[in-house]
């Protein structure tokens, strides 16, 4: 009997503080640098994000996004027996916020580890958990995505500080004798490191270099724009499938220009892409579980549909996954 990868329910966590363009336009005006909401919307499609309070981790969103996921899958926390944390901006260097969520969530024993591909992420967690459930080594996965991007955030940048922000996203995937997961394709090429990275590392009890976020805009949009559509067409080509088959795109929310043109090129119209970015900004390794939740919650996407996962972000890393919700 053939064995898949299957969600079986998906949470979402967002902190209460919402940051509209004006509230960051205020914030920005203290430090003497403009921007407004004219531009971030016209630019990027964002007019809002949300960041946490003081004291608040990736794990506590990953945490509560898994509660509601394991909630809407009908599963048990004793049930789970793995569980993959996307993230780039852990509580702690180490060990890692995948530990930190298992104890939050009362499991204990079962394996834990997170994928630290930026933006990715969770492309590549979802693609990691199907890979251990078809081969047996789980059954009831919780697969999370969790950033507290405002951490890294440089607000005398307005070109980066105005793009990011924070929230969690969760699925639990399941051991299924039906797809599940039709197809998955990853890629990265390092040569890129530096157009989008926090170079800074710990060392000896102190921050070295640059802690903050350092991107160039450009150079990341136009890598972003070529790779998603070779990553969009090498799943389907795997699955056997044509863009039409696809229900609903649901690409990292990271910009609504670099969405429209990935949607074009796959002739896909805009009213079958699944579009967050504009209230929640670029949460990173968040995004495509977060978009997802919401689609789930509001009706959108229903059992059934055929989905197209897309990931693109620092490394430079990308890659999609292709499944039957
Ligand atoms: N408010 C007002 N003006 C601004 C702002 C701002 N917040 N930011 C930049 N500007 C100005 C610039 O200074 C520049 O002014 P100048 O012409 O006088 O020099 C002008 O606006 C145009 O700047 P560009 O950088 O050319 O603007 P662009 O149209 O390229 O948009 C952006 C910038 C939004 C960052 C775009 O390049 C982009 O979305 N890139 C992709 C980013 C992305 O997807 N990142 C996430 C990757 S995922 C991950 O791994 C984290």
């Amino acid at each position: 009997m053939n064995r898949f990868a299957r969600i079986s329910g998906t949470g979402s966590c967002l902190p209460p503080l919402r940051l509209t363009n004006a509230d960051m336009a205020a914030r920005l005006a203290e430090r003497g640098i403009e921007t407004s909401d004219e531009w971030i919307v016209e630019r990027t499609g964002i007019h809002a994000r949300h960041f946490v309070a003081d004291g608040v981790f990736a794990s506590d969103l990953g945490a509560e996004a898994a509660r509601q996921a394991m909630q809407a899958a009908g599963v048990a926390p004793a049930d789970i027996d793995l569980i993959i944390v996307a993230t780039s901006t852990p509580d702690m260097v180490f060990p890692s916020t995948a530990a930190i969520v298992q104890h939050k969530l009362g499991i204990a024993g079962c394996p834990v580890f997170d994928v630290q591909a930026v933006c990715s992420g969770f492309v590549y967690a979802l693609t990691v958990a199907d890979a251990m459930i078809r081969t047996g080594s789980a059954n009831k996965a919780l697969v999370i995505g969790a950033e507290v991007f405002s951490r890294l955030l440089d607000f005398n940048d307005r070109t980066t500080c105005v793009l990011f922000g924070d929230g969690a996203g969760a699925v639990v995937l399941e051991a299924s004798d039906t797809p599940g997961i039709l197809a998955t394709d990853l890629h990265a090429d390092g040569k890129h490191v530096g157009i989008l990275c926090v170079p800074g590392h710990v060392s000896g009890g102190a921050v070295l270099g640059d802690p903050l976020l350092k991107m160039d805009g450009q150079a990341v949009f136009k890598l972003a724009v070529g790779v998603l559509e070779d990553a969009a067409r090498a799943v389907l080509t795997k699955a056997g499938k044509q863009e039409s088959d696809v229900d609903w795109l649901i690409p990292h929310q990271a910009n609504i220009r670099i969405m429209q043109s990935t949607a074009r090129k796959l002739k896909l119209p805009m009213d079958k892409v699944v579009v967050t970015v504009n209230e929640h900004g670029n949460t990173s390794a968040a995004s495509i579980p977060l978009a997802l939740d919401h689609a789930v919650r509001a009706g959108q996407v229903k059992k059934g549909d055929t989905l197209l996962l897309e990931g693109v972000g620092g490394g430079f890393t990308w890659g999609a996954v292709l499944l039957d919700f």
